[in-house]
């Protein structure tokens, strides 16, 4: 085992609050910058106090600034509101800010979009996620992890999130999709910068959005245009020759599909895996009990690390009438926004939520979300993802940990992990 001093900063040991529950401001920049304790501090306040409670938006240069919405911080009501999509839609957008209808369909595809245009294309992308497609991948996963455990195994240290974590995701959903590995470099820095926009970082403009999107949009429509005419075993090649009711997607349809997977793909399961190990190292005896006894914890310790990590933190609904929820009247037009980093901590669903526990059991987390029409579409193949690179790590670099406090993405959609160094006893 190596030595040092051990690190030893939980991250939401205990959630803390100094601000009264008037002055929480889920739509200020400066909220988000706030550790992670402070923010669950404040999400428990307003779950006891205010559950339904109006916020004023965020403000972007150059752009108005919108009406407002209500922020929904408890499980229930998330659940609700997810499972009622003719009543909250996804239509009008689906996270905070409006954008025009045609960079909605652009950037979110089916994500911003509701019943029937939704179910159809969700009938035809369902067609690239067959059960023989999914276990092809499971082999995949399993031959990548080790590849990743091995390139940085010798070192003794590294970067866990751009060595591990973010490795991983990367490499599957570009390998499924059939782009070559000499491009996967490029797209997950297209990808960091769609998600990462409102961290100086990675974007600062709308500009700089629309360039990556754009670039991402015509590498896809390239890529489809190519296997339409030579197909080849790759879910680009399904969903360009798929139909549904005679109908097949449009370059334009699947430009704006790819986009949606690459982000997905890439910048949720990542966050997921890099809570995880942080998780780990910092609740050391759940650590040594999976590591104890792998296989029998194995599917509970990954529905505990998506809940403990939620690596999306909201989407927005639209109300399409006047409505009441949590006890709050709802106006149709208004801008409804399920906060499930909150609903996976809401004490009446989980009990002592603050504690990172690897069999937690009944565990009806909503990191995939609440169900309905929307459910993450790839969640098995994350759930696998993780195993799988929890199974390599722990048996491989078995005393691997977290050194240092993670620097994380100003976001209020992404529960991000820039960048966390990690250290193991060299193999
Ligand atoms: C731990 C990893 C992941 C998390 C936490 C996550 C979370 C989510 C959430 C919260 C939603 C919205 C659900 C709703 O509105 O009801 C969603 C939708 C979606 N996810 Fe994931 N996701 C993950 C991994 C993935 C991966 C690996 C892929 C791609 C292969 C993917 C593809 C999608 C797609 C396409 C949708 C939109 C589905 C629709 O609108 O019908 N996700 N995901």
């Amino acid at each position: 085992m190596h030595s040092g001093a051990a690190y030893n900063v939980r991250m939401i040991a205990a959630p803390r609050c100094e601000l009264s529950v008037d002055d929480i401001r889920l739509g200020d920049v400066a909220f988000w910058t706030l550790p992670d304790a402070d923010r669950e501090g404040a999400f428990a306040l307003l779950r006891r106090e205010r559950p339904v409670s109006w916020h004023e938006e965020f403000e972007y240069p150059g752009l108005p600034k919108g009406p407002g919405f209500w922020s929904v911080t408890r499980w229930e009501d998330v659940w609700t509101v997810s499972r009622t999509p003719d009543l909250f839609v996804s239509g009008q957008g689906s996270n905070i800010g409006d954008l025009p209808i045609e960079l909605l369909e652009f950037f979110g595809s089916m994500i911003n979009m509701d019943a029937p245009r939704h179910t159809k294309l969700r009938l035809l992308v369902n067609k690239g996620f067959t059960p023989r497609t999914v276990a092809r991948v499971e082999e995949m996963v399993r031959e990548r992890a080790r590849r990743i455990v091995d390139a940085v195994a010798p070192r003794g240290a590294c970067d866990f999130v751009s060595e591990i974590a973010a490795a991983l995701p990367l490499e599957i959903i570009c390998e499924m999709l059939g782009i070559p590995a000499d491009d996967y470099r490029r797209i997950f820095e297209l990808t960091n910068t769609i998600l990462g926009v409102g961290d100086p970082e990675y974007a600062t403009t709308i500009e700089e959005l629309m360039a990556a999107g754009m670039e991402l949009f015509q590498y896809a429509q390239n890529l489809g245009r190519e296997r339409l005419e030579r197909p080849r075993d790759d879910i680009t090649s399904t969903l360009m020759h798929a139909e549904v009711d005679g109908e097949r997607l449009s370059e334009q349809e699947f430009g704006s599909f790819f986009i949606l997977l690459v982000v997905a793909g890439n910048e949720t399961t990542r966050n997921a895996i890099s809570h995880g190990m942080k998780a780990l190292t910092d609740w050391p005896d759940e650590r040594r009990r999976w590591q104890a006894n792998y296989e029998r914890y194995r599917a509970s310790a990954v529905e505990e690390i998506v809940r403990w990590a939620t690596p999306v933190i909201h989407f927005r609904r639209t109300a399409t009438r006047d409505t009441v929820l949590g006890g709050q009247e709802i106006k149709a037009g208004d801008k409804v926004v399920m906060w499930y980093n909150s609903a996976n901590r809401d004490e009446a669903k989980f009990p002592d939520p603050y504690r990172f526990d690897i069999a937690r059991e009944p565990n009806e987390h909503i990191g995939f979300g609440a169900g309905g029409p929307h459910f993450c579409l790839g969640a098995n193949l994350a759930r696998r993802e993780i195993a799988v690179m929890f199974e390599e790590l722990l048996r491989r670099l078995p005393d691997i940990e977290i050194t240092a406090a993670p620097d994380m993405l100003l976001s209020a959609f992404i529960h991000g992990i820039k960048r966390m160094p990690c250290r193991f006893s060299a193999l």
